[in-house]
């Protein structure tokens, strides 16, 4: 082959000019080929190394590179310089699906991930979010159980919405986000036009010490926020383009039509919490915006489309521990738990160095003491120990940190205390019954009767209708009756019997 002089020459990892991209090295052209061609054993063992783990829950999804720019002046708030009047940094968010594997359809019916991370001066901040407000559970000891449940079967590998809906319906408290995912939100139409949201509590604190509690919504600038496919174009697509999203995105930032946000917060000051009359920490819960409006903060940009998406998306590490002096957690618990379980994962997933990798590392000077281990690029000088004489880095305590709150009691195991509002059913059925209009409400009773219909047993499906009658009566008459009608009217309708019988079996085994 002639040399083209306007491509760069191939090399081997280590930079050596390689003499072949075409032919392994043989003895004569026919001959066998030999353990000394470096080039070929290189090639195959990094391709037997290409895969890594992906990522537990939320493993397909996509992402983008643009800024964060604050446009109003929220500094009594927060000290966080990142927040402050003319503050501009640059962002990385991620868009994901939750159950499904890294190949799984866009399209199939799930919460989205809505993931961001601002590299700020005072090192990175992670929202680590969802295309929802709220969430199926408020327990972190049921976040596992819930996702397997989600995911598949041990017997037969395959999802199956008999194991959905018997933890949503003896989880009372999945109502308001089950209400969410059966309604339009569960198939945005692309990631661009839905909004994001921290659904979480967290804290602030600005420079006199003063804190408060803040919520974070992200409201898409494309459209309302509302923009769904039906689960009829949702099941084509699967089936024809399992990128739709992914590909929405990527051609839409190539276009130059960049997809932007705007960020608003809904503040509750520091005292409130303690006599609201929601828990303002339980993550299945909405704070309504009559008594917490909302104050716009700032506006997010995306405008960078990824150029390896192994190393700026795959290997990208959100942690909603990623805190600035400024910003705090909540007494959330399941948040509480969330500040370990995402480093945990990215150390399993990515190596313990992860922080090192581009895509990860702040930009901001980073002066820590840790040190080694697999993986390491950055070199470490001395000292590597604190306190020290040698002029090492020193921490620098902080006259207010936020994510203080009191608490005391017994060591004990038990649900928060219940405050007034605090039951699992009334917010869901205002969703359903104050937000949804007649035809939203149309869709949703064929969304969970269709999806009740796919393999769910009698014990469960007789559990499914008194859990949407308890959401909201008619709405739960009207899914039973469409359940029924095309069961023909009978509880063990042939349609269910594999299900039920699967069921069996599987409590036989337990
Ligand atoms: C991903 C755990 C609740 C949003 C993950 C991952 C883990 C995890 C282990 C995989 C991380 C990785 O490998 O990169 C948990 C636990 C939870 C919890 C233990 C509750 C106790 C939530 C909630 C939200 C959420 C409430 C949203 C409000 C996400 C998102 C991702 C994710 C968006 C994908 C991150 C990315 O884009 O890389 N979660 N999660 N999770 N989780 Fe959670």
């Amino acid at each position: 082959m002639t040399k083209d002089k306007s491509v760069p020459p191939t090399t081997t990892d280590a930079g050596i000019p390689v003499q072949s991209d075409e032919h392994s090295l043989t003895i004569g052209s026919d001959g066998p080929i030999v353990l000394n061609d470096h080039y070929l054993l290189e090639q195959m063992a990094n391709f037997n190394r290409e895969r890594i783990p992906e990522r537990q829950p939320h493993a397909k999804g996509g992402g983008a590179f643009g800024y964060f720019e604050v446009t109003n002046d929220v500094s009594k708030y927060t000290k966080a310089k990142l927040f402050q009047p003319g503050a501009k940094v640059d962002t990385l968010v991620r868009f994901s699906t939750v159950a499904g594997e890294r190949g799984s359809p866009d399209t199939w019916r799930d919460p989205r991930g809505f993931s961001v991370k601002m590299y700020t001066a005072e090192g990175n901040f992670d929202m680590v979010g969802n295309n929802t407000p709220v969430f199926f559970i408020r327990d972190p000891m049921k976040f596992q159980h819930f996702i397997r449940s989600q995911k598949r079967r041990a017997d037969n590998d395959m999802r199956d919405h008999d194991m959905q809906w018997d933890f949503w319906t003896l989880s009372p408290e999945s109502a308001h986000q089950v209400a969410y995912l059966m309604g339009d939100r569960g198939i945005p139409r692309t990631w661009r036009e839905m909004n994001g949201y921290s659904s979480h509590t967290y804290s602030l604190v600005n420079d006199a010490g003063d804190k408060f509690w803040v919520k974070f919504h992200f409201h898409t600038d494309q459209g309302d926020g509302n923009a769904y496919l039906s689960q009829d174009e949702a099941d084509k697509l699967a089936g024809t383009d399992g990128d739709y999203h992914r590909r929405d995105l990527f051609n839409a930032i190539r276009d130059g039509n960049h997809p932007s946000w705007t960020l608003s917060w809904q503040i509750m000051p520091y005292e409130d919490a303690k006599t609201y009359r929601i828990n303002p920490f339980d993550l299945t819960k909405v704070w309504p915006h009559a008594d917490y409006p909302l104050i716009e903060v700032g506006k997010l940009v995306l405008h960078r489309n990824p150029t390896d998406f192994h190393t700026e998306i795959e290997q990208a590490a959100f942690e909603p521990n990623n805190m600035v002096p400024g910003v705090g957690l909540s007494p959330d618990k399941m948040l509480l738990a969330r500040g370990f379980s995402y480093a945990d994962a990215h150390r399993a997933r990515l190596g313990v160095n992860y922080k090192q990798i581009p895509v990860n590392a702040a930009k901001s000077p980073v002066h820590s003491y840790s040190k080694d281990g697999e993986g390491r690029t950055v070199n470490v000088s001395d000292p590597v120990y604190a306190p020290n004489s040698y002029g090492g880095p020193a921490a620098q305590p902080q006259k207010h940190e936020a994510g203080l709150w009191e608490a005391d009691g017994e060591m004990v195991r038990e649900a928060y205390k219940l405050r007034p509002d605090d039951d699992d059913w009334s917010q869901a059925h205002a969703l359903v019954r104050d937000v949804m209009d007649d035809a939203a409400r149309e869709r949703l009773v064929s969304n969970v009767s269709g999806h009740l219909l796919d393999g769910v047993s009698e014990k469960v499906l007789k559990r499914a209708f008194d859990y949407w009658r308890n959401i909201d009566e008619k709405v739960g008459n009207r899914i039973e009756k469409a359940v029924r009608d095309e069961l023909g009217g009978e509880s063990d309708a042939e349609g269910l019997a594999s299900a039920e019988s699967i069921a069996h079996t599987r409590d036989a085994a337990e």
